[in-house]
């Protein structure tokens, strides 16, 4: 979008917002009796407008550094750090147990907030300290047997794979990747041709939405459709999808879905979820247990949880809990298409600046595309790439092999610059990273 289209939704945003809500503004439009085209019109550029001006006064980082890292860890607003620290302090006034009863309903509205999220009901989220703890809770609670098979992409993140491998040294299952198609995503036709294969029992798919190393959105839906069709369950990493694109679970038809809160969701650090379909609940066992995950009913026996909250464990941040609820419910207020519309929009303009500099190569793939942008410089190396953005007031990250054994080789990658964008992003700074780039070193 250009700064000219900025100013003109600023200017617009200026002039509704004291004419108060979409709501009252569709409700005015059907008084007057305008057609309803119009009101369909109205009520998409509602939702499309950003108002970026308030996005920014709601992020005080933003006006010190253009955070381009949010892929990373996203800017949060401050009325996420405001939450947090409201409960350190009441922490510190009442004492940790009592500070966490006093504030019981915070705690309860980031499971509601979860739920709205992700369109699951409160009892199927288990909130976790990270994304990785999350999956692990999920993967790990399922067994496998010589010969089984995990199902998994090329984009898949790479503790992810670590623990398939694990996993599959212990128990003698076989870990295969789907072959990408033309657009460099999973391919769903292959992945249907594997599950057709009868060589052996699938036992799992589990695939990223979308990696860390790239802009590329797997086709999670028709995975989905699959995975049910063929009565295997589904783990979707969901760890960079959340917060950026709106994510169903039902209209994913995932069974277990993991997410963190310090990215594209801005919430704290030391935050995640794990999503668990209440159908496969009573088939998985978690790998670690507590007096929180279960009850102690008798000197030689426990009980399980009968919610997710099993694949918890007792001791928690109640700070950052509350602080991540605080975060979604931010994120619901602006409303997840208008989100995606605005990372979406500020990543292809990214996209298409970084592909006019002479010796720049943008690698992102995937026929539906997000906030991630990834491109080399010829002959200067992603790190010093990232330095001098670094000194110029541009925070990006660099993805290596070591995250991407499965992607970035095959694709002659061994590093690359990644820029992460979210709403508060405004246009200008794309200007920023785009002049701060050292120039191509010819001859590589
Ligand atoms: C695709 C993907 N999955 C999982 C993770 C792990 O998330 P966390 O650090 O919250 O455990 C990351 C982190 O970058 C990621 O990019």
């Amino acid at each position: 979008m250009s700064a000219a289209a900025d100013w003109v939704l600023v200017q617009a945003t200026r002039w509704l917002r004291p004419r108060r809500s979409p709501l009252v503004l569709m409700y005015w439009a059907q008084s007057v009796r305008l057609p309803r085209l119009l009101l369909q019109v109205q009520r998409s550029t509602v939702l499309w407008m950003f108002d970026i001006e308030r996005a920014r006064a709601d992020t005080p980082g933003a006006s010190r550094v253009a955070h381009l890292n949010n892929a990373g860890a996203a800017l949060p607003p401050s009325q996420v750090t405001e939450a947090v620290i409201a409960h350190l302090r009441r922490e510190s006034e009442l004492g940790g147990y009592e500070a966490a009863s006093a504030a019981a309903d915070h705690v309860d509205r980031t499971y509601a907030a979860i739920a709205e999220l992700i369109g699951c009901e409160r009892d199927e989220v288990a909130v976790v300290e990270n994304a990785t703890r999350a999956w692990d809770m999920a993967f790990y609670a399922l067994s496998f047997k010589p010969g089984d098979r995990i199902l998994t992409c090329n984009a898949e993140y790479a503790s992810n794979v670590i623990a398939f491998l694990q996993v599959a040294a212990r128990t003698g299952a076989v870990v295969e990747v789907v072959d990408d198609d033309e657009h460099g995503q999973l391919s769903v036709a292959d992945l249907r041709r594997r599950l057709d294969d009868r060589v052996g029992e699938v036992k799992l798919i589990a695939i990223t939405h979308v990696p860390t190393q790239g802009g590329l959105v797997n086709p999670a839906e028709e995975v989905g459709v699959l995975a049910r069709a063929a009565g295997v369950p589904y783990l979707l990493d969901a760890c960079q999808s959340v917060g950026q694109l709106p994510v169903d679970v039902t209209r994913i038809g995932c069974d277990l879905l993991s997410a963190t809160g310090r990215k594209f969701l801005r919430g704290p650090r030391g935050t995640g979820f794990l999503y668990v379909r209440r159908s496969i609940l009573d088939t998985l066992e978690p790998p670690l247990l507590d007096l929180h995950a279960a009850t102690w009913t008798a000197p030689d026996r426990y009980v399980l949880r009968a919610d997710a909250r099993r694949f918890e464990n007792w001791e928690a941040n109640y700070a950052a809990k509350i602080g991540l609820g605080v975060a979604i419910d931010y994120a619901l207020s602006w409303g997840l298409d208008a989100i995606e519309r605005r990372v979406t929009g500020l990543a292809r303009a990214l996209r298409e600046r970084l592909t006019a500099v002479n010796g720049v190569t943008v690698h992102d793939q995937g026929q539906r595309r997000c906030g991630i942008v990834t491109f080399t410089v010829d002959g200067v190396p992603a790190e010093e790439v990232k330095l001098r953005l670094t000194e110029r007031g541009v925070n990006t990250h660099v993805s290596r092999t070591s995250s991407a054994q499965l992607d970035m080789p095959r694709r002659g990658l061994s590093e690359i610059v990644r820029a992460s964008v979210h709403y508060y992003n405004t246009d200008g700074e794309l200007d920023q990273l785009i002049d701060a780039l050292p120039s191509a070193r010819p001859g590589s």
